[in-house]
């Protein structure tokens, strides 16, 4: 877990080389969306391996996109927020648990990194509320884990019931655009592909998150029903948040 201030030092740092390489005038934080729509998902403009004309994204999908980054990297920073700081407390009452808290943090700092690369290699600006969200994943952490095994597990239910269905959603938009990349006999390109692959795979990691805290009680903690409710909406609001700010 000492990996993680590198993780989020890099998500800023990423983005500041990216941007910086890339545009004459260190402005893009400001600049409106308009002005790097030829840049951002350049590939997705450029050939294909086929022989089909590649699906140009509208203005619209570009944003969506922007806005999906923004939030799965947002999200991922909290989940290994929340992880480090429910560790030491669940391993100290229940070492047997080490492995598998290990686990699931290890998988959240291997998304975090994933979106790391993919915000900067877009130029994408991180959310602003960057700062509020750190606090808020290191409070949700240590009082769920103080409040016992049960809720730690009920908190990793909610957030991952939350996050997996948002991973789903953003699948099925980006399988729409395939879809209607068929109907006009074009493709997606590649590396479009390659990330709905990538998002399938992480939901299919937060799913199995999902199973560990339900296995291992969840549903004993107490008040189960207005914990989990409360970090469900806050989870829902923060992705709203972070979509645009
Ligand atoms: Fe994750
Ligand atoms: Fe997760």
């Amino acid at each position: 877990m000492e990996c993680l201030p590198a993780l989020r030092r890099s998500a800023l740092v990423q983005c500041r080389r990216s941007h910086r390489a890339s545009s004459p005038i260190f402005l893009d934080f400001l600049a409106p969306t308009t002005l790097h729509a030829q840049r951002r998902y350049a590939s997705t403009t450029g050939p294909t391996r086929s022989s089909k004309h590649p699906y140009v994204l509208s203005p619209k999908q570009r944003e969506y996109l922007d806005g999906a980054l923004r939030v799965n990297q947002a999200g991922e920073l909290a989940a290994t927020l929340i992880y480090t700081a429910q560790t030491p407390h669940i391993v100290r009452s229940h070492p047997h648990l080490r492995p598998l808290m290990k686990h699931m943090y290890d998988q959240e700092a291997g998304h975090l990194k994933t979106f790391n690369h993919l915000v900067a290699k877009h130029q994408i600006r991180p959310t602003a509320m960057y700062p509020v969200w750190e606090v808020a994943a290191t409070f949700l952490g240590w009082s769920t884990a103080a409040l016992g095994r049960e809720a730690a597990m009920a908190c990793t239910e909610a957030v991952e019931t939350e996050i997996g269905s948002h991973y789903n959603d953003q699948v099925r938009e980006i399988l729409s655009w395939e879809a209607d990349a068929e109907r006009r006999g074009e493709e997606l390109d590649d590396e479009l592909k390659e990330m709905v692959a990538t998002f399938r795979r992480i939901r299919d990691e937060e799913l199995e998150h999902l199973d560990h805290a339900v296995a291992h009680d969840s549903k004993e903690a107490k008040p189960y029903d207005p914990l989990v409710d409360m970090i469900r909406l806050g989870c829902r609001t923060a992705i709203k948040i972070s979509e645009k700010v």
